[in-house]
């Protein structure tokens, strides 16, 4: 299948309110298409998920997938979830403060506030309804992607500037001490 191009920043379709997908529609060859590419692109450029707006559809579609990731090193796994029409529910919306990077915005990571825990639900890869519940990294995942298909990046989310670190800085100076405090719990 082939690699998509991802949009970056400043490309209108990132900015658009994504449609949704009818539900009799999911099966179809071109939304079949469009999954199976999205997951191949999110793996080629070591994505933790991918919006189909991000490769230049406007429609609300989103996969994810963490796994033995080298952007994304110190993260826990999220087997690999493809929903269309998600729907996220704030079950815990006790903030934590996630390093965050995005495919749209190269090169980057930034603190983020997310909710602690959501519920996902929607429609899987073959129409079948989704149900999930997920808390931590995943949960920020989930957030981060959905925002997309509302015309929203994490830079919007951030509440200072400040953090917003390049990667090769990242991997120098915030890393080390991130595996530090996950290793003094
Ligand atoms: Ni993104």
């Amino acid at each position: 299948m082939p690699i998509l191009k991802v949009a970056r920043m400043g490309h209108p379709v990132l900015r658009r309110v994504a449609d949704p997908v009818p539900s009799n529609h999911v099966g179809s060859d071109e939304i079949q298409r469009l999954i199976g590419d999205m997951i191949d692109t999110c793996r080629e450029y070591s994505g933790a998920g991918l919006a189909a707006p991000q490769v230049h559809v406007s429609k609300r579609v989103v996969v994810m997938e963490v796994y033995d990731n080298p952007r994304y090193p110190d993260a826990p796994e999220l087997a690999l979830t493809v929903v269309v029409n998600p729907e996220v529910e704030h079950i815990d919306p006790t903030r934590q403060m996630v390093w965050e990077g995005c495919l749209s915005v190269p090169d980057l990571r930034g603190q983020v506030p997310r909710s602690s825990a959501v519920r996902l639900t929607g429609l899987g890869r073959d129409g079948e309804p989704i149900d999930v519940t997920l808390d931590g990294f995943p949960a920020a995942v989930v957030q981060h992607e959905c925002d997309h298909l509302d015309g929203r990046l994490y830079v919007d989310r951030m509440e200072s500037m400040e953090s917003l670190t390049f990667l090769g800085e990242f991997d120098r100076f915030v890393r080390p001490r991130i595996v530090e405090e996950v290793n003094e719990d």
